[in-house]
C-alpha cells in the first residue's frame, strides 16, 4: 500500500512558501491525485506490455545511436552532440517527465505510474523476507532522464579506494581516482548554498550541467545529528572530497526552482543480536541501486562484458555507458558515477576518431 500522504506534504509545503497560494494548491492537488490514482494502479506483469506496436519507421542515418536516455545515455548523447559534424539519434522507450516527476522525493507515488518499468527480483533467501513471496521491488524508470526521474537525488560519488579498485579491474588509469575526479568535476555545477556546510572546492566543479547543492529546507533533526557526531569525535567533512565524516546531504536539486513483518521475529528474545539479525532480513530492501550487470574488465572469459574503453567484447561499434559497466560497487550512490561514465564516453569516442571529426 502507498505510504501516508501527510509527511510528503509537510516536506513540500515549507519549500513552497515563496510561491503564491494557487501554485501551492496546484501541487497539493497534484500529489493528492497521484496517491489516489496509485491506489488502483496495476503494475505491468511483464515489461513487454510497454513494447511499441507502431510500424517500422525511417529515421534517416546517424553517426551515433544512443539507446536509452537515462543517467548515462543522456550525458553521453548530450556530449556527443556538441561535435557539430556528428549526427546523434537518441531512442528512449518512455516520454518526458512531468510536474510530478519534477518534485524531489516523490518517488514513492510515481512508482505507481507507467514511468516505472516495475521489475521484480527473483524470490530472495536472505533479504525481503517480509515481502510477498520474498520478492524485492526493482523499480527502474522509463522516460527521458531514466531512473533520475524518481530517484532520491542523493549525490555521493564514492571514495578513492573504490575507483582505484576500478582501475585494477579495467587495467587502465582512466578509471582510477585522479582520472575520474576530472569527469566528476566536469559534470558538476556545485552551488555552495549552505555556508555552514563543508565544501572543499578542490573536489567540485562549477561549470557542468548536473547541479549539486545542500538539501533545503533542512530537517530540524539535522543539527542534533551533526552535534552528536561531533561529540563522538567525528569530523564534519565534505564526503565527496574523499573524506570520512558527518555532513548534511548533497543533492541534485536546484534551489532556484524551488510493523507487521517483524512479527516473524518475536520469538527472538535476545534484542542485542538475534532479534535484529532476523528483523534486518525481514525488512531489508535493495535501495534501488543495481549495477555491474555488464562489468568492465580485461577478459570476457572472466565475465567482463566491456573493455576499459566501454566497448563490448566481440562487437566493433557497440559501447555501453551506464551503471551496468561498474566493475564493483562503491561506498556511494550510483547516479553521480553513472554520469561520470557518460562524461567519459565522449572522450573515448574522440580517441577512436583520432581528431578526425571536425
Ligand atoms: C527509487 C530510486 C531511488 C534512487 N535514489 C538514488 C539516489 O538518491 N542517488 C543516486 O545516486 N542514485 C539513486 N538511484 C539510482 C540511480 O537513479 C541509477 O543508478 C541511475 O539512474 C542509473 O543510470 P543508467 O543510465 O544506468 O539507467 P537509467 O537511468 O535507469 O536509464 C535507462 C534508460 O533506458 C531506457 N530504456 C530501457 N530499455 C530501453 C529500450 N529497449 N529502448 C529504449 N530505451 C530503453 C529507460 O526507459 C531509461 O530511460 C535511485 C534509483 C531508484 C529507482
Ligand atoms: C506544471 O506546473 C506549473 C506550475 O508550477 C503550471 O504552470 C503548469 O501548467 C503545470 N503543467 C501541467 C501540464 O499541468
Ligand atoms: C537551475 O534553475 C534555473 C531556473 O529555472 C535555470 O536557469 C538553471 O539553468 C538551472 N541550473 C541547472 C544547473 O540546472
Ligand atoms: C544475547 O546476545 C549476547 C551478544 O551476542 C550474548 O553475549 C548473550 O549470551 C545472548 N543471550 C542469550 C540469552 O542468548
Amino acid at each position: 500500500m502507498l505510504a501516508n500522504l501527510f509527511p510528503v506534504l509537510l516536506l513540500l509545503v515549507p519549500s513552497l512558501c515563496q510561491y503564491d497560494i494557487a501554485t501551492v494548491e496546484y501541487y497539493v492537488q497534484l500529489i493528492t491525485d497521484l496517491y489516489k490514482n496509485g491506489e488502483t494502479y496495476e503494475w505491468p506483469t511483464n515489461a513487454h506490455e510497454y513494447y511499441s506496436n507502431t510500424k517500422r519507421q525511417k529515421y534517416g542515418s546517424y553517426d551515433f545511436v544512443v539507446i536509452g536516455a537515462g543517467a548515462g545515455g543522456s550525458v553521453a548523447a548530450s556530449r556527443l552532440s556538441e561535435i557539430e559534424s556528428w549526427n546523434v539519434l537518441v531512442l528512449e522507450a518512455g516520454v518526458y517527465g512531468d510536474n510530478a516527476t519534477d518534485v524531489p522525493d516523490l518517488y514513492t507515488p510515481v512508482r505507481y505510474t507507467n514511468y516505472n518499468w516495475a521489475y521484480n527480483s527473483t524470490p530472495q533467501k536472505t533479504c525481503c523476507l517480509g515481502a510477498q513471496n520474498q520478492i524485492c521491488l526493482y523499480p527502474r524508470d522509463r522516460g527521458v532522464g531514466g531512473s533520475t526521474l524518481i530517484n532520491g537525488l542523493v549525490y555521493a560519488r564514492g571514495y578513492k579506494s573504490d575507483f582505484d579498485r576500478w582501475e585494477k579491474f579495467a587495467n587502465d588509469k582512466r578509471w582510477g581516482y585522479d582520472s575520474v575526479l576530472r569527469y566528476f568535476k566536469k559534470s558538476e555545477n556545485f552551488v555552495h548554498n549552505d555556508k555552514q556546510a563543508p565544501y572543499d572546492p578542490a573536489y567540485h566543479g562549477t561549470g557542468g550541467y548536473l547541479q549539486v547543492t545542500y538539501h533545503q529546507p533542512q530537517s530540524p533533526q539535522l543539527n542534533a545529528f551533526l552535534e552528536a557526531n561531533k561529540e563522538l569525535g567525528f569530523e564534519i567533512a565534505d564526503y565527496n572530497a574523499n573524506k570520512l565524516g558527518a555532513s548534511p546531504v548533497q543533492t541534485n536539486t536546484n534551489a532556484s526552482l524551488q510493523g507487521s513483518p517483524l512479527r516473524a521475529c518475536r520469538k527472538h528474545k535476545n534484542l542485542s543480536e538475534s532479534y535484529w539479525y532476523c528483523a534486518i532480513r525481514q525488512v531489508s530492501s535493495n535501495l534501488y541501486h543495481p549495477l555491474g550487470t555488464c562489468p568492465m574488465g580485461t577478459d570476457p572469459i572472466n565475465g567482463a562484458v566491456v573493455d576499459s574503453k566501454l566497448k563490448v567484447f566481440g562487437f566493433r561499434n557497440l559501447r555501453i555507458a551506464d551503471a551496468s559497466v561498474f566493475p564493483s560497487p562503491l561506498a556511494g550512490h550510483p547516479n553521480a558515477p553513472t554520469v561520470m561514465v557518460g562524461e567519459q564516453l565522449e572522450d573515448l569516442v574522440k580517441l577512436t576518431y583520432n581528431g578526425k571529426y571536425d
